[in-house]
């Protein structure tokens, strides 16, 4: 008699959605951070063709903030040749609670591996190397880190020479507490039976309170250093930059529409034969741009309109928005629908909000030339 066959452990994932985003706004007030475009396509998209190529079948989102959005975009994930499903919070449960939360979709057993990841993250990560790490360390819990260079920002994730974690420090508000480089990049891999521990029905932070609470209990979390590509798209900044590397190829995903290089100009969008466009920048479907405009780096949304000689440069147009002619902007956010006038000059993190209007000729940072 044969033994009846085992199937592999199932390979699935949770993935946490749910966030704010209040760092991005006013990219975030009508559309949640994983669904703002990144290359042509809602960020969330790389992020799950990424999975589903390293293996990943079956994927659960944890939604809060916008929930609604998701499920009409993404459907049943058979576009992507996976199986999603969706579990909503009422009110936020922080990442932990998300964890919990969604735990009963899962169908791994107790001493399965089940991935989980933050929405926001645009990385090279071999996700099955951290999957193979995790087994061959007997790991309980198991990170992806990486290294940067001020980590305050981010969970701070010392560990001993042989990848033991041995402490967890999120966002440390003081000199002593920066005890290492080395940073939690937000994605993880548990044992099945760890997130049964989460206490349910409760706003919980993996960070502050189950990643300490696992180490004081003695339970093995394992660090794996993996310094490939790495961004949290969490700031208006980054999320440019990421979009661009997707673009220029620095970034890796299979769901870049197009081929790599300079430029990304999505279906529909006229764009001037004049008109330099170069830098990974992105323009999105019924956009428009005119003659001499120059654009670097950047992210023009669907339907957005660029008028003659304007000069765009590491920022991100809106969808429907407006950017006059000979209008400068450089490291700037315009909000969807939002309308700069002509002859504007603005840069250095400035935020237009949603709808908002300048008129010509009204903000400078350079004296009149
Ligand atoms: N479902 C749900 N519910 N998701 C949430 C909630 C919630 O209440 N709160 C946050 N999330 C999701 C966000 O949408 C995001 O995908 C992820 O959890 C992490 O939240 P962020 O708000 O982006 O956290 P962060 O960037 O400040 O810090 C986290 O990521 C860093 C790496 O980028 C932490 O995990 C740090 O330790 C880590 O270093
Ligand atoms: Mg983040």
């Amino acid at each position: 008699m044969t033994e009846p066959h085992q199937p592999p452990p199932s390979r699935e994932a949770i993935l946490l959605v749910g966030g704010k985003g209040t760092r991005l706004r006013p990219l975030t007030v009508n559309t949640p951070k994983p669904m703002v475009p990144a290359a042509g396509v809602p960020f969330l998209t790389h992020q799950l063709a990424r999975a589903r190529a390293a293996g990943i079948e079956h994927i659960v989102l944890a939604t809060s903030y916008l929930a609604e959005v998701f499920e009409p975009y993404f459907g049943d994930g058979s576009a992507l040749g996976l199986e999603l499903e969706y579990v909503t919070e009422i009110e936020p449960l922080g990442t932990g609670g998300a964890i919990r939360n969604v735990a009963h979709r899962l169908r791994s057993g107790p001493d399965d591996p089940v991935l989980i990841f933050n929405g926001d993250i645009l990385t090279g990560l071999d996700i099955r190397a951290l999957i193979s790490a995790h087994g061959a360390a007997g790991a309980d819990v198991s990170l992806h880190l990486t290294r940067v260079e001020d980590p305050r920002a981010y969970g701070l994730v010392p560990t001993d020479p042989d990848g033991r974690v041995t402490a967890f420090l999120e966002k440390p508000q003081t000199p002593e507490e920066i005890v290492t480089d080395q940073i939690n990049a937000g994605a993880y891999v548990f044992n099945r039976s760890v997130i049964d521990t989460i206490p349910a029905g409760r706003p919980v932070s993996v960070e502050r309170e189950t990643f300490p609470g696992l180490l004081a209990d003695g339970a093995h979390l394992h660090g794996m250093v993996d310094s490939t590509y790495w961004l949290d798209l969490g700031t208006p900044q980054a999320f440019v930059r990421g979009s661009a590397d997707l673009v220029l190829g620095r970034a890796p995903s299979p769901a870049v529409p197009g081929r790599r290089g300079e430029r990304l100009v999505l279906d529909s969008a006229e764009v001037a034969a004049d008109a330099k466009l170069m830098g990974g920048t992105v323009i999105g479907a019924g956009a428009r741009v005119g003659a001499g405009a120059r654009i670097d780096g950047s992210t023009v949304l669907d339907g957005a309109v660029v008028e003659p000689g304007a000069r765009i440069r590491d920022s991100l147009v809106g969808a429907g928005a407006r950017v006059g002619a000979r209008t400068v902007l450089d490291g700037v956010v315009v909000g969807d629908g939002a309308v700069v006038g002509a002859d504007n000059e603005l840069r250095a993190g400035a935020r237009v909000w949603c709808g908002a209007e300048i008129p010509a000729a009204a903000v400078r940072f350079s004296s009149d030339e």
